[in-house]
Parts: structure tokens; C-alpha cells; sequence
């Protein structure tokens, strides 16, 4: 099977987590986007959903195909998250934002009573940091932040290269309006405490470290689907 056959496939199985009458927060990806496609049948077929969706990107899909969207303003409480991810380790921590979504995918994801993370067996890594750290940066004072981050890291015995996201040339800026820095650390035996010291810089808005958020994580394989828990 392919990399999409297999995506399609673990949010195939994410649907068995959905219910009429639920509250879902819709991840950003390619595999939230099968997850999306695969729901939107569901709503044509008369299942009831509110969804609130964790990108521009990903609302204009569920838009497109008539999926049933609210605001986190109008609905703060949701009962289950699907999205995807970039890396999972054993305890399902995960490395977030590749897609560049992971401020508001982490808000949505905290909002939720579960999150369910959807993914290929690819993603699945014994330690975390093979995909480069996406760390969401206000613009103002970046090369500061940069400092701070090298030095944080350093501290950790972390390092590597600190990259800023481009996008066609351009620096990719966030539907949140930010920047995001790709730091290549390599493994990350401590997650906790990369965590702690990135949210103690003040130009970092956010990182793409997700510690005990996600409850259960759908990998498919080429040998079928398979469930993680924490
Ligand atoms: C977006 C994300 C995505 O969930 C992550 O990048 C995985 O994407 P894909 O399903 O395309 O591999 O965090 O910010």
C-alpha cells in the first residue's frame, strides 16, 4: 500500500471514534484531509457534527464539502480531536506542525476531552526528533529568539540548525500571523524539559512539542490498522 492508501486507511479507523451529536476538532494534514473527505460522506449520510476546524486550510476543505463548521468562540468545549502528526513515540508525545498549523492545532487539542492522532506507521519513532522541531516565533525580535533558542537548546545539550520556514520563496507566516523557525536538534531524550525551556522564552509563541494530549493514536500499517496508547 502507499503512503495515501495508508493515511486513508487510519482515518478510515478514526471514524470509529465519531458519534452523532459530537463536538470534533479537525486537524491540518494530508491525513486530516482524508480524515475530512471520510467524514464529509459520513454528514451526507445524516450523521450530525460540529466541527472546528485547526487551520484556514483545513476550514476551507470541510467548507468545500459541506462538513458542518463552528468556532472555538462559539463552541470552547469539544469532545474529540482528529489530527495527524509528525512524529509519535511510545508514550504519544508527538512533534506537531509541518503543515504549520500546531498554535491553533494545540489550542483545538487542549480544548478536547480526547484526541485522536492519525498516522502511517512512518511516523512512528522510539525517541522523538528525526523531523525538525517546528517552533512558532513572533516576528518581532526573531534574531533574539533565535539566540535564546540556540541557547536554551544548548543548555539541554541540544543543538543544530535553526531554519526559518519558507514557503515559495517567501517566509511562511502562520494563519496566527507568526513565523516558524525548523530546528534540527536530532533525537530529544527530554521533552519535558525542551518544552519548559521553550515556553520560557518570551518571542516563542508556541512549539510543536505535544505532551499528554493525545489519548490514542490510529497507525496504519502495511500490515492493517493498529491502536497506541499512552
Ligand atoms: C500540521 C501538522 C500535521 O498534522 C503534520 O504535519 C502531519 O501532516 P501529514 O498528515 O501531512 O503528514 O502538524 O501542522
Amino acid at each position: 500500500m502507499d503512503a495515501k492508501a495508508l493515511k486513508i486507511e487510519a482515518a478510515r479507523a478514526a471514524l470509529g471514534y465519531v458519534e452523532s451529536g459530537m463536538r470534533l476538532g479537525i486537524g491540518t494534514g494530508s491525513t486530516a484531509e482524508e480524515f475530512v473527505r471520510l467524514l464529509a460522506e459520513k454528514v451526507a449520510g445524516g450523521m450530525q457534527i460540529i466541527g472546528v476546524p485547526t487551520s484556514e486550510r483545513t476550514a476551507a476543505l470541510c467548507r468545500e464539502l459541506s462538513v458542518p463548521l463552528s468556532t472555538l468562540d462559539e463552541t470552547p468545549e469539544l469532545d474529540l480531536t482528529i489530527d495527524g502528526a509528525d512524529e509519535i513515540d511510545p508514550e504519544l508525545t508527538l512533534v506537531k506542525g509541518g503543515g504549520g498549523a500546531l498554535l491553533r492545532e494545540k489550542i483545538v487539542a487542549a480544548a478536547s476531552t480526547r484526541m485522536v492522532v492519525i498516522a502511517d506507521q512512518t511516523k512512528l519513532v522510539d525517541t522523538l526528533g528525526r523531523f525538525p522541531l517546528p517552533i512558532e516565533v513572533n516576528p518581532f525580535g526573531l534574531k533574539a529568539t533565535e539566540i535564546a533558542i540556540a541557547k536554551a537548546a544548548d543548555k539541554l545539550g541540544l543543538s543544530g540548525p535553526l531554519v526559518l520556514r519558507k514557503s515559495a520563496g517567501e517566509t511562511f507566516v502562520t494563519d496566527g500571523g507568526h513565523f516558524i523557525i525548523d530546528a534540527s536538534f536530532g533525537r530529544i531524550p527530554d521533552t519535558r524539559a525542551l518544552s519548559d525551556a521553550l515556553h520560557a522564552i518570551p518571542g516563542v509563541v508556541e512549539h510543536g512539542l505535544f505532551l499528554g494530549l493525545a489519548t490514542v493514536a490510529v497507525i496504519a500499517g502495511s500490515d492493517g490498522v493498529r491502536t497506541v496508547h499512552p
